[in-house]
């Protein structure tokens, strides 16, 4: 059944309505914004990220009704495996830069089919960057056809960590996080995990590494990162799993090779990392 689904038309599609929701995110981003606080103080909502799932939803079950959908403010579906197609969406990635920064925070939109990656698009909004795929055809930034990805080194990387993992917290000792940002070029962080993801697909950012990322933050990264030949895992090296929340490490073959090891031997020395 699956065999004749039209990769090409659904991507085109999913282009389309990102531009089209772009352009309300552009409009909202100037006016006034309904901020609400979802599990903690820095974990914001707003009317936007609501209006823009919907808006994703009602094209998808419209076009593409046996299709099933896995998003972040809770209008898509309660997914269970990853059997037939499976559209990942984060209506704005980065709603603390949408609110705080305007600008920087993405739509991000990734589709599977049995576990497997066959369309991304990650649009930066603001910049007007698409990054996009259709898997086994390269990956894009707007028209440009993106170079698959040397091995890297970390000493002369440009590293995506975020500050929280460096300082004191529950999931991964900031030792081993401090241990791999000495031994880079230099460290950036971006706050927004898409948009992190398509810069180490770009080659613009040669690693990144997050101890807590929902299926909808990586799920068109990660394409993106197959595509041009990057390399994803768990923070410890595990795959990464599809339907849950996961640690991530990702990054240019060497330069993930080098990250990993520095995480396993923390772990060997009795440093903590927790997954889940
Ligand atoms: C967040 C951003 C952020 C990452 C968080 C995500 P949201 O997504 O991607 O960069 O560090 O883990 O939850 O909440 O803005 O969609
Ligand atoms: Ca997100
Ligand atoms: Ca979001």
């Amino acid at each position: 059944m699956t065999d004749t689904v039209n990769w090409k038309n659904i991507h085109d599609h999913v282009v389309e309505w990102v531009l089209e929701a772009g352009e309300s995110l552009k409009r909202a981003v100037k006016g006034h914004l309904n901020v609400e606080s979802k599990s903690s103080p820095d974990d914001l909502v707003t009317n936007m990220d609501k209006q823009t799932e919907q808006f994703f939803i009602n094209k998808v079950r419209t076009s593409y009704p046996g299709h099933q959908i896995v998003s972040e403010e809770g209008f898509g579906d309660e997914v269970k495996s990853t059997k037939g197609i499976l559209w990942f969406i984060d209506p704005i990635d980065g709603t603390m830069n949408f609110v705080h920064q305007k600008r920087h925070f993405a739509i991000s939109v990734g589709i599977y089919e049995e576990g497997v990656g066959k369309v991304a698009v990650i649009y930066d909004v603001i910049s007007g960057d698409i990054y996009h795929c259709i898997a086994g055809h390269g990956a894009y930034i707007n028209d440009e056809k993106l170079d698959e990805l040397d091995s890297g080194e970390l000493k002369t990387s440009v590293v995506a960590i975020n500050g929280t993992w460096l300082s004191k917290n529950r999931r991964i000792d900031p030792e081993i996080v401090r241990g791999i940002a000495e031994h880079t070029r230099g460290t950036r962080s971006y706050g927004s995990a898409a948009i992190e993801l398509a810069y180490v697909a770009y080659g613009i950012l040669d690693g990144y590494l997050s101890m807590r990322l929902a299926p909808w933050d990586f799920g068109a990264g990660l394409i993106l990162i197959d595509e041009v030949g990057g390399k994803a895992t768990q923070v410890d090296g595990q795959p990464l799993q599809l339907l849950e929340q996961n640690s991530i490490l990702i990054g240019k073959k060497g330069v993930h090779a080098e990250m990993l090891r520095y995480v396993q031997e923390g772990i060997q020395g009795g440093k903590y990392v927790q997954q889940k």
